[in-house]
């Protein structure tokens, strides 16, 4: 399989033009773009290679729920792709994992590809291993509560340890073997218990030009969801090498 490189560009950039200039400067295969809501029809515009993703996504079609964003409204603006679940909405929103399924199963319903976020907080880090799994076992339990079989296969899990994100503040970083292990562990969890024959499972949490080869060299890392780093197109852009050379 083609690793997939995902921008999480998050609340960046400041204005639409500069989000047109750097989609142009990442618009290359396998990448999928996941720019502000405002700006996907403006990237989506621009894009011939790369594949749009959005955010968030709400969990109703449409009707009285101001300020949302429905999966079918996504759709209609050109985007394949929704990261759902990440620790920013779970931990700034206070995002619970009952709303996070809802919106898994919306989306789903409307044909997008769920990238959904999983990770552990620093406490379960510091914790331990055993602390760590029960962790990230419980958010896909949870995340995929009711999700009907054929549709799980339309869901890639991004790992992406709370603390070893770049702006997490916690200055710790991870180790390429130990999130190897726990993604190891999270594809044993995904085919035994939901029976899925090829589960897809990203990394993700400071992937920069330095440490991208350590993570993607390994063919159990199905792709990188990259924030900081997805900013600065020239950064970008020699991960993208680094992945295409593997
Ligand atoms: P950084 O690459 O900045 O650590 O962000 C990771 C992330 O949260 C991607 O979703």
């Amino acid at each position: 399989m083609k690793k997939m490189l995902v921008a999480n560009w998050k609340l960046n950039p400041e204005n639409v033009d500069l989000a047109v200039a750097l989609a142009k400067l990442e618009d290359k295969k396998q990448v999928i773009i996941c720019p502000p809501t405002p700006y996907l029809s403006a990237v989506g515009n621009v894009i011939k290679r790369a594949k749009l993703g959005a955010q968030d996504a709400f969990w109703e079609k449409e009707g009285p729920y101001t300020g949302n964003t429905s999966p079918t409204h996504i759709k209609s603006v050109g985007a394949k792709y929704v990261i759902l679940g990440h620790s920013e909405r779970r931990n700034i929103l206070q995002e619970g994992d009952d709303a996070i399924n809802q919106k898994v199963e919306a989306s789903l319903k409307s044909g997008l590809q769920v990238i959904l976020c999983i990770g552990e907080d620093l406490d379960s880090h510091q914790r331990g291993e055993k602390q760590t799994k029960l962790f990230i076992t419980d958010q896909i339990i949870r995340g995929f509560k009711n999700i009907k079989w054929k549709d799980l296969r339309n869901i890639a899990i991004a790992y992406e340890p709370v603390w070893a994100i770049s702006t997490s503040g916690s200055g710790l970083k991870d180790a390429p073997e130990e999130s190897i292990k726990i993604i190891q562990f999270i594809k044993d969890f995904l085919r035994e218990r939901y029976m899925l024959k090829k589960p897809v499972v990203l990394y993700g949490g400071s992937i920069n030009s330095k440490n991208a080869e350590n993570y993607l060299i390994n063919d159990l890392i199905d792709g990188v969801l990259i924030g900081g780093a997805s900013l600065d197109a020239k950064e970008f852009n020699k991960i993208i090498k680094i992945c295409l050379e593997r």
